[in-house]
């Protein structure tokens, strides 16, 4: 299993570049790297699987340039992240996700395959209606898991309680080097539950880039719960 060069603390704490001021993006993200973030959460979106539309290989790999130590985790929110994920790590991206939705379970197993031989690490993802049997007969398959804690698009959304039970059952099931995400609607006390529940990453954009920098540190280490 190719974790390559995952940060290596208990939690991690990933900002998401979604909510990031985008006419100063490197530098936002940076500042949010210097204030305890781990890795850098790139919301990718086709405007067809979700309603909205963002970033394209072309500024993973400007963010790449400018941030080279940078791990980028790459979500893919698109109908067909196969087209996707080679241009993605060759742009810099050292992990990709992809959703289950719109490929079937097969499919992601052998897209999980193509991208660890590309050399990055390779995520599978639900979304809130989307039950843990999607995904629970291959689990191993994947390096990471990323439960959806919002109905993906947009950042600023509240956060679904009923997705931790999805996180329970998982969590168990997992070998220790693979990591569970949860993504969206993450502030203080919603991070506590997806800890308690299992998750090892947590996904955060508007509870880190909508703050003023200087109390996004804070924020970080509360998210993390130290
Ligand atoms: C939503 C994205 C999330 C989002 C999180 O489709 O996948 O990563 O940016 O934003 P917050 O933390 O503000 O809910
Ligand atoms: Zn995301």
């Amino acid at each position: 299993m190719n974790m390559h060069n995952w940060p290596k603390e208990s939690v991690l704490i990933a900002p998401s570049i979604l909510s990031a001021d985008f006419a100063h993006l490197a530098d936002d993200a940076d500042h949010a790297l210097k204030a305890g973030g781990d890795l850098l959460h790139i919301d990718v979106m086709d405007g067809h699987f979700v309603p909205n539309l963002t970033f394209g290989p072309a500024l993973v790999k400007s963010l790449h340039a400018a941030l080279p130590d940078a791990f980028l985790d790459v979500h893919l929110m698109v109908e067909d992240p196969a087209l996707f994920v080679e241009p993605f790590i060759d742009a810099g991206a050292d992990h990709v996700s992809f959703h289950v939705e719109p490929l079937g379970l097969d499919a992601c197993v052998a897209l999980a395959e193509r991208v660890r031989t590309l050399g990055a690490t390779a995520g599978i993802t639900i979304n809130p209606p989307t039950p843990a049997d999607a995904i629970l007969p291959a689990l191993d398959a994947f390096d990471l898991i990323l439960v959806m804690s919002v109905n993906p698009g947009f950042g600023g959304q509240a956060f679904i309680p009923e997705v931790l039970d999805k996180v329970r059952t998982i969590s168990p099931l997992l070998r220790p080097e693979q990591r569970l995400e949860m993504d969206g609607g993450i502030a203080p006390e919603t991070a506590q539950a997806a800890r308690e529940a299992g998750c090892t990453v947590l996904v955060a954009g508007s509870a880190i880039f909508g703050l003023p920098q200087p109390e996004r540190a804070g924020a970080i280490r509360t998210l993390r719960g130290s």
